[in-house]
């Protein structure tokens, strides 16, 4: 067992560092604030790779592992979380997905130009009355001759309004249950399709998270992703590894709270030293700094098994879990650490801590990730 990163590894995670604190961190402040997506920085994350990293070479991705990702996005969610799911949704729900189980035109068609970053993409589960009872689709796809016709309202997307590729699962068949259940793409731009309201977040304001509506819209067959029937172990098998990117997010936010604690503790001084020096500003630091090494390991477990080709879906699942909850503990201790400065936008640790709350809801709430985590375990003692 290693815990050293390779060459490749310390490269991609110090170019995402670099990049992040030269084009990210400027604007970081007014995006949140304003709610503006990140155009001009999401093209240049894709002129730079960082949007199909895992993505075969063929297709125009990185061809990198799944440790080099995790590394990047913790870099980026260091500084801006926002960038950090926009990009997480990209490379593990959208380019994986369609990467595995697409057609080789699918694949040309679009997932080359998801992964170069010319295109970005959407991934489309959620309903109003199906969030974590995910099998309740009442967005439904009906066959007529060479296409589906799609209805229904998909919610909280993110890159709701910014993308331009959306994966979406709808019900096929409903006598089949979750086994009815389809995956499509779609293209912005579709007569029927329509992007809802821009949803005015807690946290991670600079994403663009929205409701989308069908009309009537006409999907090409050869559009369907895998057999019919097949769309909700699709978004399983991706949400799978799209928890690992938001493990990785919720490091990165926990990370970049911790760093901040650390520089502010070593400037203000308080009763006549640096409040460093002070024991109860060091075990919140030492409290911090544990459990962001325990997630770490959690996270690169989840990468490493990925990569290995083994079964991630427990590991990706318990990333999540305790990363989130990381992300929640230590940027709430980072403003506390920061006092009245803490409350305020100029240092940052507010918006950390106010983005840190989604990671704990995203792609499978925390209650959710205890399901797959506990009925995993239990099938294993029978
Ligand atoms: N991996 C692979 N397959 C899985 C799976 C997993 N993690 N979890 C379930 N399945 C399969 C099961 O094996 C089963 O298939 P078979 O019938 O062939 O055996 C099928 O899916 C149905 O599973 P269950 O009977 O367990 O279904 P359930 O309704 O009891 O529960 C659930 C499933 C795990 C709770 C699931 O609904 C779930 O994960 N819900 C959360 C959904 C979620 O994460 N939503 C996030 C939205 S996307 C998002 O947030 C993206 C964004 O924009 C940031």
């Amino acid at each position: 067992m290693t815990f050293d990163l390779t060459e490749e590894q310390v490269a991609v995670r110090d170019a995402a560092r670099d990049f992040a604190i030269n084009h990210l961190l400027p604007t970081v402040i007014e995006r949140d604030s304003k709610g503006i997506f990140p155009y001009e920085q999401v093209k240049s994350m894709g002129e730079l790779g960082f949007m199909g990293m895992m993505v075969g070479p063929e297709f125009q991705g990185g061809g990198m592992d799944t440790l080099c990702y995790v590394l990047a996005i913790e870099e980026i969610s260091k500084v801006d979380a926002s960038a950090g799911v926009i990009m997480s949704v990209n490379n593990s729900l959208v380019c994986w997905g369609l990467e595995t189980y697409g057609t080789v035109e699918q694949k040309e068609k679009y997932l080359t130009k998801l992964a170069n970053g010319q295109l970005l993409g959407a991934f489309c589960l959620s309903e109003p009355e199906a969030g974590s009872d995910a099998t309740s689709q009442k967005t439904t796809a009906r066959e007529e001759g060479d296409f589906y016709v799609i209805n229904g309202t998909k919610n909280w997307i993110t890159n709701g309004g910014t993308a331009d590729v959306y994966l979406v699962i709808a019900q096929t068949d409903a006598s089949k249950g979750h086994k009815g259940i389809s995956a499509f793409i779609l293209e912005k731009g579709t007569p029927g399709f329509e992007v809802g309201k821009k949803e005015d977040k807690l946290g991670i304001r600079s994403s663009d998270t929205h409701s989308l509506m069908f009309t009537e819209v006409r999907v090409p067959k050869e559009n369907r992703i895998g057999e019919a029937g097949f769309g909700f172990k699709f978004a399983m098998e991706t949400l799978n590894g799209g928890r690992i990117g938001i493990a990785a997010q919720a490091l990165g936010i926990a990370g970049g709270a911790y760093e901040l604690a650390v520089a502010y503790s070593k400037e203000r001084k308080a009763f006549g030293k640096p409040i460093c020096e002070h024991q109860a500003i060091q075990f919140k630091l030492a409290d911090m700094l544990t459990s962001i090494e325990a997630a770490r390991l959690l996270v690169m477990k989840a990468a490493w098994l990925k990569d290995q080709g083994k079964d991630y879906s427990d590991a990706g699942a318990m990333a999540k879990l305790y990363a989130s909850q990381v992300a929640m503990d230590v940027t709430i201790e980072a403003v506390q650490v920061h006092g009245g400065y803490g409350y305020v936008k100029e240092y940052h640790v507010e918006r950390m801590m106010r983005d840190a709350k989604i990671t704990q809801i995203y792609e499978g709430t925390s209650e959710i990730q205890k399901i797959v985590i506990s009925r995993s375990l239990l099938s294993k003692l029978n």
